[in-house]
């Protein structure tokens, strides 16, 4: 009986094994040209619009006037982007400034394979990852490519006044977002395609 006990356990566990390897099974060539189409089309947008309105932002009245418009929450284009393409679109870092944009593991496990390639000088491409849900993620670097971000992530006392960094200290008690150069790597997108 304890044996027979002991065999549908075995049957059971090897089932469930099957039902997460049939979600998990590899994309087809075609899903994955169409994840990474998507997947770039929305960062893109996405970036687009978000690095103008800092810009525009920043010109108008400097960066106590700008610091809302780093936030993908400032824009209505993240909801309709997110419907349209029924996915989740989320920044995610270790270096982090909103403790909301704190990577989780599989976007740290990512992040690290980033840094490690950058280390080696390598290229950075975007990354799709399926999960054991089904979902599928679309991960691409986000890297310092415009001195407009230096205003809010450079150095502290340069890039960075010390007035303007009380402005981003207050709403962030405890940022750890700055000291960053052109061309370091800041995070990463991280794009869910949800299943459901
Ligand atoms: C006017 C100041 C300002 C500028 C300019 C700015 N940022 Fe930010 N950044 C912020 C603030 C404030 C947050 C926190 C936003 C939030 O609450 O989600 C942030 C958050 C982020 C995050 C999410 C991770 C985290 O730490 O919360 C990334 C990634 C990021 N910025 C990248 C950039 C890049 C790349 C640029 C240049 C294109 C840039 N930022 C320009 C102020 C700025």
């Amino acid at each position: 009986m304890r044996r027979l006990a002991f065999f549908s356990i075995v049957v059971m566990l090897a089932l469930a094994g099957c039902t997460t390897q049939s979600n998990k099974k590899p994309l087809s060539e075609t899903e994955s040209r169409q994840y990474t189409e998507s997947g770039k089309l929305i960062v893109r947008t996405t970036f687009e619009v978000l690095s103008g309105q800092l810009s525009q932002a920043l010109a108008r009245g400097g960066v106590s006037e700008a610091v809302t418009y780093c936030n993908l929450r400032a824009y209505p284009l993240v909801d309709s982007l997110s419907a349209k393409y029924n996915v989740k679109i989320k920044r995610a870092t270790v270096w982090v400034r909103n403790t909301d944009n704190k990577a989780d593991n599989d976007e740290e496990i990512i992040l690290r394979e980033y840094i490690d390639l950058k280390t080696e000088e390598k290229h950075l491409k975007p990354i799709l990852r399926r999960k054991a849900n089904g979902d599928v993620v679309f991960y691409m670097p986000i890297q310092i490519t415009s001195p407009l971000c230096l205003n809010c992530h450079g150095n502290v006392g340069t890039d960075i006044t010390t007035a303007d960094y009380d402005i981003i200290k207050k709403l962030y008690p405890n940022d750890n977002a700055t000291g960053h150069s052109m061309e370091d790597l800041r995070g990463i997108w991280s794009v869910t395609f949800l299943q459901k």
